[in-house]
């Protein structure tokens, strides 16, 4: 999409391929503490956040379930205002699991539907495993288990479903034995690592993208430095406004919703400050010129033997 253009879209919301709109900003919770991200969810809603990406595998959706239903219960938000996502992981590839994997999400969430449902990672583990060490992988079959997700939207559990991690090809695949097209590919996007081969396959089939670690997970194991990178930190400058601001403002003008995480008061409400403003062409254009690098590259799926993953250049087909 041309700078002019995707200025004037309104980015509040994306609207998906299913026709629902699904909020620009979402609150990130992976690697967000089961002791803190009650509080951190309950922040975010009062200060306007209206979209959570969650996924069993973090940990905490139990905890979130006990926010939403506090959320809920006093009136501050309906459910049908709030957009919450969570994620099918890959020990519950096999296609008996998938329903229940959902219903467990379902009952840890406090909630009768789910917004957005994502296969996380395009590799399976052994049925009933929560970890993905390369021992415990089992024979990929995503044909199947996008099948069972295609029941779970047939049955309206799960009222968009979709994909995360998926590169290009994996993505054009999936399109070509669908039924029912994916929504969303959620995958990690950010001034550092654009993706730009992604975005138009995306915006020419109607998938939405979705960006993880939009601020390049400063902070975490992750090591991410993009909040530190000089072109960032000129045009932030210039603007007036923080790197993580232009780093997600960057993301929206791009076409895609951004989920960054926080459990910081502060900076949760830095983050959804992103509306009344723009990055102009010119300071786009400049942004362009950030040196890229993929920065959750995925080595935990790759094994010579045991993974259908010899290589990160195979996980990612190239895109690396
Ligand atoms: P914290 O939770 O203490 O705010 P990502 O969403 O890319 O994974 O990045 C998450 C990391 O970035 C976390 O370490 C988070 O820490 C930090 N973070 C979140 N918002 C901001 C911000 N506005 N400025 C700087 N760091 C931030």
């Amino acid at each position: 999409m041309e700078m002019e253009e995707a200025a004037k879209v309104e980015p509040q919301y994306f609207e998906l391929n299913t026709g629902a709109k699904m909020p620009s900003v979402g609150l990130g919770t992976w690697k967000a503490p089961p002791t803190v991200v009650r509080d951190a969810v309950i922040t975010a809603v009062k200060a306007g956040y209206r979209h959570i990406d969650c996924a069993k595998v973090y940990d905490n959706e139990h905890e979130i379930g006990s926010a939403l239903k506090e959320l809920f219960s006093d009136g501050v938000v309906s459910r049908n205002d709030m957009w919450i996502t969570s994620k099918l992981w890959s020990g519950d590839h096999a296609p008996e699991d998938v329903s229940k994997a959902l219903t467990k999400t379902l009952a840890d969430l406090q909630l009768d539907y789910i917004d957005l449902y994502l296969i996380h990672w395009p590799f399976r583990t052994k049925s009933g495993t929560r970890g993905w060490d390369p021992e415990l992988m089992a024979p990929l079959c995503l044909a199947e288990t996008w099948a069972a997700m295609e029941g779970l939207y047939a049955s309206g559990q799960a009222r968009a479903i979709g994909v995360s991690n998926f590169s290009t090809k994996k993505l054009e695949d999936l399109l070509t034995y669908a039924k029912i097209p994916p929504a969303v590919n959620q995958v990690e996007c950010h001034p550092g690592w654009q993706q730009p081969a992604l975005h138009n396959l995306c915006n020419s089939t109607g998938v939405h993208l979705s960006a993880y670690s939009p601020l390049g997970s400063s902070g975490t194991w992750v090591k991410g430095e993009i909040l530190k990178d000089p072109i960032l930190n000129e045009v932030a400058e210039k603007i007036g406004k923080s790197p993580a601001q232009v780093a997600l403002r960057w993301g929206i003008q791009s076409g895609h919703s951004v989920l960054p995480k926080s459990v910081n008061e502060s900076r949760i409400k830095e983050n959804l400050d992103l509306f009344n403003w723009s990055i102009s062409p010119e300071h786009f254009s400049k942004l362009s010129s950030i040196p890229q690098k993929r920065l959750l590259r995925g080595e935990f799926a790759i094994h010579e033997s045991c993974s259908p993953y010899k290589s990160l250049e195979e996980l990612w087909d190239g895109e690396i």
